[in-house]
């Protein structure tokens, strides 16, 4: 399998439980190398960016307020299949459905604050890292 990169973000609910180093353990432990990072406050512009795709949503705006809540964790992980690996490592989006040993099982308190984003396909991981990272950010 090719070597990907793929988005993520540890989200205001991870942060401001500590538990930044806990979700990068479990990353690591997959096999996946966090080749970018920084810990930020989100803009509401940003978050809205972001989460353009859901904007006819009904959770929408409590998307938003939630992103920019508290600080978040952004990051480039690369590894072979790195985008559905990752989605493998967090686990369903409702924690509720998530499998053991996932992060959202592991740590999420709910469908809306579950602990991290990763990219869904290639395109999108693409587009992800470059809202938030240059490419001399990014050391593999
Ligand atoms: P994420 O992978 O970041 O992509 C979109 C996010 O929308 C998702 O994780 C959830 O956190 C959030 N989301 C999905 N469904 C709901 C919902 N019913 N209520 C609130 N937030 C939701």
């Amino acid at each position: 399998m090719a070597i990907e990169r793929t988005f993520s973000i540890i989200k205001p609910d991870a942060t401001a439980r500590n538990l930044t180093g806990a979700v990068n353990a479990i990353i690591e432990k997959a096999g996946l190398r966090i080749v970018a990072q920084k810990r930020i406050r989100m803009t509401r512009d940003q978050a809205e960016t972001f989460y353009a795709v859901h904007k006819a949503r009904p959770f929408f705006g409590e998307l938003v307020d939630f992103m920019i809540s508290a600080p978040v964790v952004v990051q480039v992980l690369e590894g072979e299949g790195a985008i559905a690996k990752y989605r493998d490592v967090m686990g369903a989006t409702d924690p509720s459905k998530a499998a053991d040993g996932t992060i959202r099982k592991l740590h999420a308190k709910s469908i809306g604050e579950n602990s991290v984003h990763g990219s869904d396909a290639s395109e999108t991981a693409a587009i992800e890292i470059a809202q938030f990272f240059s490419g001399n950010e990014i050391v593999g």
